[in-house]
């Protein structure tokens, strides 16, 4: 089986080339990332494996389908990026849909503790030997609340982590969990009760329509002046232009954002020697209570091992056995994971 690997990067190499020589799957990796003009790379592949900002619209989707590709591997959960109506008839969709949940919920927490106690700050500052306090005055998480929309894996997982500082928990979800709310430190609530009640907004929900720009101008407007908001989960989540102007109106305290809406030209590359093209992002890296990671939360040996593993094991099961359990599928009801791995 040959694949061809979109959008690159070292740190992917080694564990896609250990389980690949371990199931017999053959990589050829690409640097580029998966769009309209690269589609024809994987011209005399047997499949395409791809990331979170390779582009899998309409055209792309059919290129590939004219030249026989059956299968695109997806090495994430998320699948915003692929036109899943489109694919379905013409490409099996496989993804990744857990490989550590810990890892994204364990950097959200890092990303709090550093906004909130100003840990960004000192580490400059002792560098420099200036051991001066001031301005370093952070708040206790024990008895804050906080609202965490989206209640799946890296949701629980997160809940946890604050369960343990001794924060209170609102939650909302579309698809409720069943035993999660026990009507004192966690409880469902609608998410207006959620916006105006929480000192801290978590989001961990898919990008879907539903979701697009959950955060908005209207949205924050509802919470509590002084919020703090956190996304490691999509960018396009948060409207970028009313998070900036709460930032500057002071309403919103901080923020700290793993993804950003137009991440894909930027993130995951070293722009450094170049003029900041993004307005929007360049201001609100330059706010002192904002903290940008670059869609880091996966980035955990454990998950990058668990995301090759299960990816390979994915295209091996696909060509054995013309099945996948983590097969997408879109069906009258909407994507959902296709148990049958018969689509079509
Ligand atoms: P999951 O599928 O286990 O959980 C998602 C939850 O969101 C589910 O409980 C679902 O019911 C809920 N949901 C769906 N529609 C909703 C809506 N309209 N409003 C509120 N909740 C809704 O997914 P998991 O593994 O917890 O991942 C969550 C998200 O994290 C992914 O969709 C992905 O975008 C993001 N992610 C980010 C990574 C990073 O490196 N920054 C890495 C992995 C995932």
């Amino acid at each position: 089986m040959k694949i061809a690997f979109f959008d690159t990067k070292p740190y992917d190499i080694p564990s896609f080339n250990k389980y690949g020589k371990q199931y017999g799957v053959e990589f050829k990796y690409f640097e580029t990332k998966l769009n309209e003009d690269t589609a024809e790379l994987a011209h005399g592949f047997d499949g395409v494996c791809a990331f979170v900002n390779d582009t899998v619209n309409d055209k792309v989707i059919d290129r590939l389908y004219e030249m026989g590709i059956k299968v695109l591997a997806l090495r994430c959960a998320g699948f915003n990026n692929v036109d899943i109506k489109h694919a379905f008839g013409k490409l099996h969709v496989l993804r990744v849909p857990a490989y550590s949940p810990y890892a994204v919920a364990e950097h959200t927490m890092a990303l709090l503790l550093t906004s909130i106690r100003r840990i960004h700050k000192a580490y400059i500052r002792s560098r420099d030997f200036n051991f001066s306090l001031s301005g370093l005055t952070g708040f206790d998480l024990h008895g804050k609340t906080v609202g965490v929309v989206g209640t799946g894996r890296i949701g629980r997982v997160f809940i946890d982590i604050c369960r343990g500082f001794g924060m209170r928990v609102l939650a909302y979800d579309k698809f409720p969990a069943k035993g999660l709310d026990n009507g004192d430190t966690v409880r469902y609530v609608e998410m207006d009760e959620l916006l105006s009640k929480s000192d801290i907004i978590s989001l961990h929900c898919p990008l879907t329509e539903d979701t697009y720009h959950i955060i908005d101008k209207t949205a924050l407007e509802k919470c509590k002046r002084g919020v703090v908001i956190l996304n490691t989960s999509r960018g396009a989540l948060v409207d970028a232009d009313a998070l900036l102007a709460g930032i500057k109106s002071r309403h919103v305290g901080a923020a700290c954002l793993d993804v950003y809406e137009e991440e894909s030209d930027l993130f995951f590359e070293d722009n450094s020697g170049h003029i900041m093209e993004d307005d929007t992002l360049a201001r609100l890296i330059s706010m002192p209570n904002v903290i940008v990671t670059s869609h880091q939360a996966f980035l955990t040996e454990e998950a990058l091992s668990n995301i090759a593993e299960t990816t390979v094991k994915n295209i091996v099961d696909f060509f054995n056995n013309n099945q996948c359990p983590n097969e997408l599928c879109f069906r009258a009801g909407g994507p959902e994971d296709c148990k049958s791995g018969k689509c079509f």
